[in-house]
């Protein structure tokens, strides 16, 4: 089974890293640098290095994976899927999703491909969160490691041809070493107006809204932008949706459920609020 897999690169000597013959549960490289899957199956290829970042709790995530299996934001997953089935009209191609959350778009990308082409692509996610990745995991010939963005990522040169990078770091010169020539990055930002009107009443946190440019500066000069979409959804969110949208942000680790749920009594919700993407669409040169 490895063998179809993503192609990975162990992080200590930058050998070829591989399931183990032991079996599917054990990666290894020729150096013999071993790491062992979770119970949930993930890898923390991290292990033993520490990291300063505050990883997004179990409380976050599952708010997430809710607030995302509701639907509310699934005309983002679907541009993805779209950009996915127009950008590699006859191959299927390796997928890796940068900074993967529960790996719900990496899904969306993967399933909307082997329905078109009866053949589901190998997958990798990434993400520093281990409630993350234990979701992602579950998903079908994905590979799920918790690893830092920042950090030379665990992944063979040329290794993936499409990459997915919603709402999450952007280390361009990885990125293109990892992504293959002619290979896509798709890159998903929130626009200025996105969750404006559920600012105060959930307390959110000021949501950096990048310019497109700063995002083709982030990706660097391997890259050539092809083109760029807006996605504009409006969400009509009940009080629990609305509770989910509070924790699963950064200011999840700000607040808990009860005190959002008071907040939202003197700061009402409105009806409505505004969801905005845009989406970048690059290829590697
Ligand atoms: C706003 S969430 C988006 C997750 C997912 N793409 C989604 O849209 O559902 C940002 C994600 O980036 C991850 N993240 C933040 N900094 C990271 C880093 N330095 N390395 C790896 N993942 C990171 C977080 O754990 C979180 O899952
Ligand atoms: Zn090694």
């Amino acid at each position: 089974m490895s063998d179809d897999l993503v192609p990975l690169r162990c992080p200590l000597c930058a050998g070829t890293l591989a399931a183990a013959s032991s079996g599917e549960r054990t990666l290894t490289c020729p150096t013999g640098h071993r790491y062992d899957a979770a119970k949930q199956g993930y890898f923390n290829l991290l292990t033993g290095r520490g990291t300063s970042f505050r990883e997004d709790t179990a409380a976050m995530v599952q708010a997430r994976a809710s607030f995302l299996a509701a639907g509310h934001y699934e005309p983002l997953a679907d541009a993805l899927a779209q950009e996915a089935l127009t950008g590699f009209p006859d191959r299927v191609p390796r997928l890796l999703d940068a900074g993967a959350g529960t790996g719900y778009y990496l899904d969306a990308v993967a399933s909307a491909l082997a329905g078109s082409r009866g053949q589901r692509p190998p997958a990798l996610a990434l993400d520093i969160s281990r409630y993350a990745m234990r979701r992602a995991a579950r998903l079908p010939r994905t590979r799920a490691l918790v690893w830092d963005l920042w950090r030379p990522l665990p992944v063979a040169d040329a290794g993936v041809d499409l990459l997915l990078n919603v709402f999450a770091p952007r280390n361009g010169k990885e990125f293109a070493r990892v992504i293959a020539p002619g290979g896509l990055a798709l890159v998903a930002t929130p626009l200025p107006g996105h969750l404006a009107e559920a600012t105060v009443p959930l307390g959110l946190l000021g949501i950096a809204a990048g310019k497109d440019e700063s995002v083709a500066a982030a990706v660097g000069p391997e890259f050539e932008a092809v083109h760029t979409r807006e996605i504009r959804s409006s969400l009509e969110l009940s009080t629990d949706d609305a509770v989910r949208l509070a924790t699963m942000g950064p200011a999840g680790h700000h607040h808990d459920d009860a005190s959002t749920r008071s907040r939202l009594q003197t700061h009402p919700m409105p009806a409505r609020v505004t969801a905005a993407f845009r989406l970048q669409v690059f290829r590697r040169r």
